[in-house]
């Protein structure tokens, strides 16, 4: 006869409470991401999403091909949204990240200017640059540098984003949200939400992202989708 194991039962039914309780409190108010230069991302353009850790060498060496197709599209034919993912192993990843956030909060048109610089002077931020001083004083490195790059009057504001939850809060968000798209390092691009492939030795320069993008803005690619998927 079936008799209910009750202790796993009540396990099953609590697991299934925290998954529940754990999705209602997930929904950020907006859209996850940093909307490159203010061009509206809609289903009417070729949306092309970006992860990037700040401090990751490969995010950086694929910036600039990437900028320079966007740049050659107009804004109502390719929109570009980057998404800030940490990695766990970059020391200031977290930090440089949230500055991101806390700089889009007071000034969105300094949000790019910022990213650029982090990844021009990022070797200041790795590990073995910031192995001996404490987490306070990396992050002093990170607000002091974001200042000098923006200009010294945003400072406090800058310091007080750090003191202000809901900045960590958006941080983890993009975070949280990589990881629901299976993002596992960076860069990780998407092309109309469809993961581009993309491996270490295989940096898609600008030619391959006209490649990829061009097909897809002629009158004849739009709103069609190949019939080999099918
Ligand atoms: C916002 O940032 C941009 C780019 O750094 C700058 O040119 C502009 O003056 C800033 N606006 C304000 C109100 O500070
Ligand atoms: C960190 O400290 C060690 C031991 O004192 C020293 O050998 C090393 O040069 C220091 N590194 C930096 C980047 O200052």
């Amino acid at each position: 006869m079936y008799k209910p194991n009750i202790p796993v039962i009540s396990l099953l039914i609590l697991s299934f409470a925290a998954v529940l309780l754990r999705s209602q409190s997930i929904y950020p108010s907006r859209y996850d991401g940093f909307v490159y230069k203010k061009r509206a991302a809609s289903t009417d353009t070729v949306l092309i999403e970006a992860f990037y850790d700040p401090v990751c060498p490969d995010s950086r060496d694929s910036w600039a091909p990437l900028k320079q197709a966007v740049d050659h599209y107009g804004p109502t034919v390719v929109s570009l949204i980057v998404h800030t993912f940490p990695l766990p192993y970059h020391d200031n990843a977290f930090i440089t990240s949230r500055v991101l956030h806390i700089v889009n909060d007071l000034n969105s048109s300094a949000t790019y200017p910022l990213l650029e610089a982090f990844f021009k002077y990022q070797n200041q931020f790795y590990n073995a640059k910031t192995n001996n001083i404490s987490r306070a004083a990396a992050l002093d490195k990170v607000i002091g540098f974001a200042s000098r790059t923006l200009g010294n009057s945003i400072q406090s504001a800058i310091r007080s984003g750090f003191s202000d939850t809901k900045t960590s809060t958006k941080t983890r968000v993009s975070f949280k949200y990589g990881c629901m798209r299976g993002v596992y390092g960076t860069p990780f691009f998407f092309v109309n939400g469809f993961l581009v492939p993309v491996t270490d030795d295989d940096m898609i320069d600008y030619n391959g992202w006209r490649k990829i993008i061009d097909p897809l803005t002629t009158k004849q690619g739009k709103n069609e989708y190949p019939l080999t998927i099918f």
